[in-house]
């Protein structure tokens, strides 16, 4: 039967599954193995983060003229993320360029989307990843 103490068993064993059972594909879109190595499409996230993004957000994403990355993700939702990369955003902090017109930024959104939500759920750090094999 239901007593108290099943209930309560229950209960602790639900709260320390969650942080598996809440994460699924559209919140985890990245896969980092020993804390350094990164699936292939979060890679080349990273790949074209350093080349058209760093610049300005920093290295890692930390920010610099632009606003941290790994913070802004825990924010703002994919849809806006896309949007600003599309269409550029100017705001209180400064002027982001638009990327419309770059085919490697937009056809990349969504591996740059990758590599900082790993960034911004603190899956990967503020180091150099490698690609996992
Ligand atoms: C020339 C500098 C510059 C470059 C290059 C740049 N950004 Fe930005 N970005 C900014 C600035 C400045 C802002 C803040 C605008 C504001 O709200 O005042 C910003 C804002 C953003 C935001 C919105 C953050 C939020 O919390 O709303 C996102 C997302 C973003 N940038 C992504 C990118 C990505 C991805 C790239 C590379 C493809 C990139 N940026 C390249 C300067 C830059």
């Amino acid at each position: 039967m239901f007593s108290p103490k099943t209930g309560l068993a229950l209960l602790l064993s639900f709260s320390v599954m969650m942080p598996f059972t809440a994460a699924n594909a559209e919140d985890t879109p990245y896969t980092v193995t020993d804390g350094t190595h990164l699936d292939a499409e979060s890679y080349n996230g990273f790949k074209l983060y350093r080349n058209w993004c760093a610049r300005c957000h920093g290295t890692y994403g930390q920010g610099m003229v632009g606003p941290n990355l790994a913070d802004s993700l825990g924010v703002i939702s994919k849809e806006e993320f896309f949007d600003t990369v599309e269409n550029g955003k100017s705001g209180t902090i400064g002027s982001m360029p638009a990327w419309s017109s770059n085919p490697k930024v937009m056809a990349g959104r969504e591996q740059l989307y990758r590599y900082l939500k790993a960034r911004s759920d603190g899956a990967i750090g503020e180091i150099k990843p490698k690609k996992a094999k």
